[in-house]
């Protein structure tokens, strides 16, 4: 990708002999089945996740073993020991991921996986930049997964790596035809250079009554099927061509940079704030976040009432149920917040002040 030497992040498409394919997702699909995850086998995969992790294994008949996390999301290594000593299903592969762009300890995952015979795939959905000075990802795992339109300004893009210096095996990814990468092309264009109303320009500054808070009901799924977020049709289709060209020509520097600063002011603006907390208030210098984490205290109001102010909020509400209490607690407490690089300090000003407004002045009392 031709970075400059003194350039502090690179992303990993800088890599050689990847595949790139439109989502993370498929290409997780490809890793699991690399790494043996089939039909009467198993995946371990963190109780706290969101479906198109799952998924995959779903699509390849695969049990999927949920182990537990501590509060920071780092594996719990004497529960997962006993979950592989009960599975009925041999376990072949253990998914670790870097949650919000926190790095996990890939060495210590590397020394679990080799005493436990088990392939480590290394999600870095959210952690497409690194640290050149760092560790490399890749560098314990046996695979790595990026989502590269997370990060730049690209329509699509699903990256998958080999680790530990080893090659991919030769695949024949579906490319899109030329009319859907020139239509693609022209959408890439189109919003490099007329990108979409920041949030505050869109949101509805309707006062909200606490009679119009009306919790959301709880749906139970089974556990054997796909979620709608994950199309069969996709899976081994390429990503597009606009897609690389973005990636080849955006900065991982300036894009570490803005994204840090954002993450900072919103550990500096919820830090005096009460009923709520930042996940990770500390940023390490290897870490390019991909979300700021707010636990909040009450997700019924609060989530609803952010909502409805236009406040881009996602959660994770839709993971399969596990035994891990702290996958069950973040469910609805933690909010995912932007740190997106586009956010300017007009927009990061809004997004922090009604933040605040909401977790000091409205009520904490939990609706109907
Ligand atoms: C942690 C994590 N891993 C994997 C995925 C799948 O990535 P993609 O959206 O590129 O399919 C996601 C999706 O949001 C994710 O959050």
């Amino acid at each position: 990708m031709g970075l400059a030497p003194s350039s502090r992040y690179a992303f990993l498409t800088g890599s050689a002999g990847g595949a790139f394919y439109s989502r993370g997702r498929y290409a997780l699909l490809e890793a699991y089945r690399l790494a043996g995850v089939g039909p009467g086998r198993a995946l371990l995969a963190p109780a706290y996740h969101c479906r198109t992790m799952v998924d995959p294994a779903v699509r390849l008949a695969a049990e999927t073993v949920l182990y537990p996390c501590d509060r920071e999301l780092r594996p719990d290594w004497p529960s997962i020991s006993r979950l592989i000593e009960t599975s009925v299903r041999p376990v072949k592969a253990l998914l670790l991921t870097h949650f919000f762009g926190i790095r996990q300890d890939m060495k210590a995952a590397r020394a679990f996986c080799d005493a436990h015979d088990l392939a480590l795939i290394e999600d870095c959905s959210h952690a497409f930049a690194y640290l050149q000075k760092g560790e490399k990802p890749g560098t314990y795992s046996d695979f790595v997964i990026a989502s590269p339109y997370k990060f730049a300004p690209c329509e699509d893009g699903g990256l998958l790596l080999a680790g530990r210096g080893r090659r991919l095996p030769d695949t024949a990814l579906r490319s899109p035809g030329p009319a859907a990468q020139l239509r693609a092309l022209a959408r890439t264009v189109e919003r490099v250079f007329s990108p979409p109303p920041p949030p505050a320009a869109t949101a509805s500054a309707a006062p909200i009554r606490p009679a119009e808070l009306v919790p959301a009901a709880e749906a139970e799924e089974a556990g054997d099927t796909i979620s709608t977020l994950y199309d069969p049709r996709d899976e081994n289709n390429a990503g597009f061509f606009a897609s690389r060209l973005i990636l080849g020509t955006s900065n991982p520097d300036k894009i570490a940079e803005a994204r840090r600063s954002n993450y900072r002011r919103w550990v500096e603006a919820v830090a005096p704030l009460p009923r709520c907390q930042a996940l990770f208030p500390e940023l390490e210098e290897n870490c390019v976040p991909y979300m700021f984490p707010l636990y909040i205290d009450h997700p019924n109001p609060h989530f609803y009432i952010l909502k409805h102010l236009g406040v881009p909020i996602w959660r994770w509400d839709e993971m399969a149920v596990s035994a891990c209490p702290v996958a069950a607690d973040y469910r609805l407490r933690v909010l995912h917040l932007p740190c997106h690089q586009a956010l300017g300090a007009g927009e990061m000003a809004w997004l922090t002040a009604t933040v605040a407004e909401v977790m000091r002045t409205a009520s904490c009392e939990p609706c109907r």
